[in-house]
C-alpha cells in the first residue's frame, strides 16, 4: 500500500466513502428489507472468499467474463477489480438507488439495472456466450416465484464448464426452509458444492456455497458436497 493512502486526507475519503455506502444500506433496508437483505455491505474478508475462483485462474487463461447479481454498493465488485483488472464485468442490481452509487464509485462500468432473472437476455446482447464466474450477492426473496426458481439453473446453464458461481448466506439462516431450498437448488444444478467456513468477520458471520461442474439440464443426482 502507497504511503499516500494512509495520508490524513486519503484516510478521511476512505472512511467518507465508506459511510457512505452504509447510508445508502440503512435506508434501502428500511424501504425494502426483504430485497435489501441487510443492514451494512459486505466485508472485505467475505468478499475475498466471494471472488476465490478468479485467483485459481492461471495467467495465462484468457481474460475471464464475470457476472455479478446483486452488486449493491460494489463490496465484491471493488474485490473482482482488484483480483483480475482487465475481466470482462457484467453487473445485474435492482435497487436503482444501489445501482446509482455503484456506476459513481466505478466510472464505466457495465451494469443492467433491473431483475437478475433478466441477465441472461444482457449476456446475449453483449454476445457474451458463457461466463467464468457468477457471484451471487442475492438476497433469498431474489429466488422466490417463477423467475427465482428459474436462476440458479439459468446460472448453471450459462457458466464455462469449469465455471463456478459463489452465493453467500448468512450462518444464522442457513439451516431455515429458504436457506436448505437454496442448497437444494444448487446441488440440483451442480454437479459439486463446497461450503466455506464460517466469515466470522462479516456483520452477521457467512457461508460461500461455492458451486462448480455445471449440469445445464439440471440432472437431479445428490451433487458432491462438503459441509
Ligand atoms: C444483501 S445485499 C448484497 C449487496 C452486496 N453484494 C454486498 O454483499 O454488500 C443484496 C443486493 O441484491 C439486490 N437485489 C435484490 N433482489 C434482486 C433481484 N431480484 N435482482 C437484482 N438484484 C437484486 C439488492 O438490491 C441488494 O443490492
Amino acid at each position: 500500500m502507497d504511503a499516500h493512502e494512509w495520508s490524513p486526507p486519503a484516510v478521511r475519503r476512505a472512511a467518507g466513502a465508506r459511510s457512505a455506502e452504509q447510508l445508502v444500506f440503512v435506508r434501502e433496508f428500511l424501504r425494502a428489507p426483504l430485497r435489501t437483505a441487510s443492514v451494512v455491505p459486505s466485508s472485505a474478508a467475505l468478499a475475498e472468499r466471494m471472488v476465490a475462483p478468479l485467483l485459481l485462474r492461471s495467467p495465462a487463461q484468457r481474460a475471464p467474463v464475470v457476472l455479478e447479481l446483486g452488486p449493491g454498493t460494489g463490496a465484491f465488485t471493488a474485490a473482482l477489480h482488484a483480483a483480475v483488472p482487465g475481466m470482462r464485468y457484467l453487473g445485474v442490481e435492482a435497487n436503482p438507488v444501489m445501482a446509482d452509487h455503484l456506476a459513481a464509485r466505478f466510472p464505466g462500468i457495465d451494469l443492467v439495472r433491473g431483475p437478475a432473472s433478466g441477465f441472461p437476455g444482457a449476456l446475449a446482447q453483449r454476445g457474451l456466450r458463457t461466463v467464468d464466474l457468477v457471484v451471487s450477492g442475492l438476497p433469498w426473496q431474489a429466488f422466490a416465484g417463477p423467475a427465482g426458481a428459474d436462476l440458479v439453473p439459468a446460472i448453471a446453464a450459462h457458466l464455462a464448464p469449469a465455471g463456478a458461481h459463489t452465493q453467500f448466506t448468512y450462518s444464522w439462516s442457513r439451516w431455515a426452509p429458504p436457506g436448505r431450498r437454496q442448497h437444494r437448488a444448487l446441488r440440483r444444478a451442480f454437479g459439486r458444492v463446497d461450503v466455506s467456513p464460517t466469515v466470522w468477520p462479516n456483520l452477521p458471520p457467512a457461508v460461500v456455497y461455492t458451486a462448480t461442474r455445471p449440469r445445464p439440464g439440471g440432472d437431479h443426482a445428490a451433487a458432491t458436497s462438503s459441509c
